[in-house]
């Protein structure tokens, strides 16, 4: 009998054994694959809300938060929370036991967290949740600094946390806190191009104050209209690009065509007309990301009209980019709607009656579709921008009328 006892705890520890094997090797194919996706993920919010579910599905934990240490304000604050329905939670360094991690590097382990006293049971009193366990773990990053803060709470089966899960914390936090820094570095460069273009903008603009604030506006106006033509993520990015920066080439115009009041004369006009060429020019120069590679295209046709008697190349409609034709609608919407020396800022009635006839021959017939049937998002568009508008005795502004409708600054003259 007892022989056979012993077989068969033999048998139960074995079977034991074999399930552990099972849990702990599909385990570590979760962590591989995990980390694999991660590092593929650049989105930094997809990122950190991949790896927060990853962590709960892993630790069988009920929900987790991922904090991030902004070391500027020298404080964390939680960039992900699943399943919490609790706001914003910041932290100050060394507060709280997630600020105790990013300031000492070291995992907490607690199975009763209302038994410790630096849990915060301010969260759990805003939503109704109880907290019971909580497994709090550093995220550090290539120079050992604390880059953030993994929290899991709640153990399912009413269990605490194990060695075992923090170990397994400990791989995936590793290759976490890579790809965080990856996308950070890319969020950070790509802030670094938006300024960049949006500055050059704004130094086109700050040349000529009657068409202050002008570049700006275009783009928003163009955003609207490209979402409405169903335009989005990098194609809505270079359409951004490109508005902001179609006018880039009129740098290498002289102030006094810039500037000058009334009509140019045909010299003059050709001389001016060069500008979108020069845009062309000018940002063939910057290296843009190759999945950007259209925006200095697309900003130097500006001036192409559909019936091919634009300017600078005088293009076929066929070969006029979508993003041109949209950048040139939103370039002579903003020309009627806001004030500019020659006229008063016109209605938006006027402006569509003007667009209309213009619609064809000179811009595409279906971007104007697009701008009438969006024409309240632009409205509300034109009144938050008014402020960006020349202000009424800025050098230039309302001194010698040029006539009714456009200037030829902003329309090729129909021949
Ligand atoms: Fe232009
Ligand atoms: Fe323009």
């Amino acid at each position: 009998m007892p022989d056979e006892r012993r077989n068969r705890e033999r048998r139960a520890q074995a079977r034991r054994k074999a399930d552990r094997k099972v849990t702990t090797g599909s385990k570590l194919d979760l962590i591989l694959d995990v980390t694999r996706r991660l590092m593929s993920i650049t989105d930094l919010d997809a990122l950190l809300r991949d790896m927060a579910q990853a962590t709960t599905t892993l630790l069988d934990a009920d929900r987790a938060t991922i904090f991030i240490v902004d070391r500027d304000k020298n404080e964390l604050w939680s960039r992900v929370a699943l399943g919490t329905g609790v706001g914003e939670i910041r932290l100050a360094m060394g507060v709280g036991i997630a600020g105790t991690v990013a300031a000492t590097g070291e995992t907490i382990n607690i199975p009763d967290a209302y038994a410790d006293p630096r849990f915060n049971p301010e969260p759990d009193k805003r939503s109704g949740y109880r907290t019971r366990s909580l497994l709090t773990f550093p995220m550090t990053g290539q120079n050992g600094r604390v880059i953030g803060v993994f929290q899991v709470v709640n153990k399912k089966g009413g269990e605490h946390f194990t060695t075992d899960d923090e170990e397994t914390l400990s791989s995936l936090g590793a290759s976490a806190a890579v790809a965080v820094e990856n996308a950070q570095l890319l969020a950070g460069q790509k802030r670094l191009w938006e300024t960049l273009i949006e500055t050059l903008a704004v130094t086109i603009d700050a040349r000529d104050q009657q068409t202050a604030g002008h570049s700006q506006r275009v783009t928003r106006y163009a955003e609207v209209i490209g979402r409405a033509m169903g335009l989005a993520g990098i194609e809505l990015e270079k359409l951004r690009a490109a508005a902001l920066l179609h006018d880039y080439g009129k740098i290498a115009v002289r102030d006094e065509f810039l500037t000058k009041p009334g009509k140019l004369d045909e010299a003059e006009f050709a001389y001016m007309k060069a500008h979108a060429e020069k845009t062309g020019e000018f940002l063939a120069h910057l290296e843009f990301p190759h999945d950007m590679r259209e925006v200095p295209i697309m900003a130097a046709q500006h001036h192409e009209r559909m019936d091919g008697k634009g300017y600078p190349r005088g293009l076929p409609a066929e070969r006029i980019v979508l993003g041109a034709r949209i950048v040139a609608v939103a370039d002579v919407f903003d020309a009627l709607t806001a004030p500019r020396y020659y006229k008063p800022a016109y209605t938006l009635e006027k402006t569509l009656e003007i667009m209309e006839t213009m619609a064809g021959d000179h811009l595409d017939p279906a971007v104007i579709g697009a701008l009438r049937k969006n024409i309240h998002d632009l409205e509300w568009t034109l009144e938050s921008l008014k402020h960006t508008w020349p202000k009424p005795g800025a050098l230039g502004v309302g001194r010698v009328p040029e006539g009714p409708g456009l200037s030829q600054r902003d329309e090729e003259p129909k021949v």
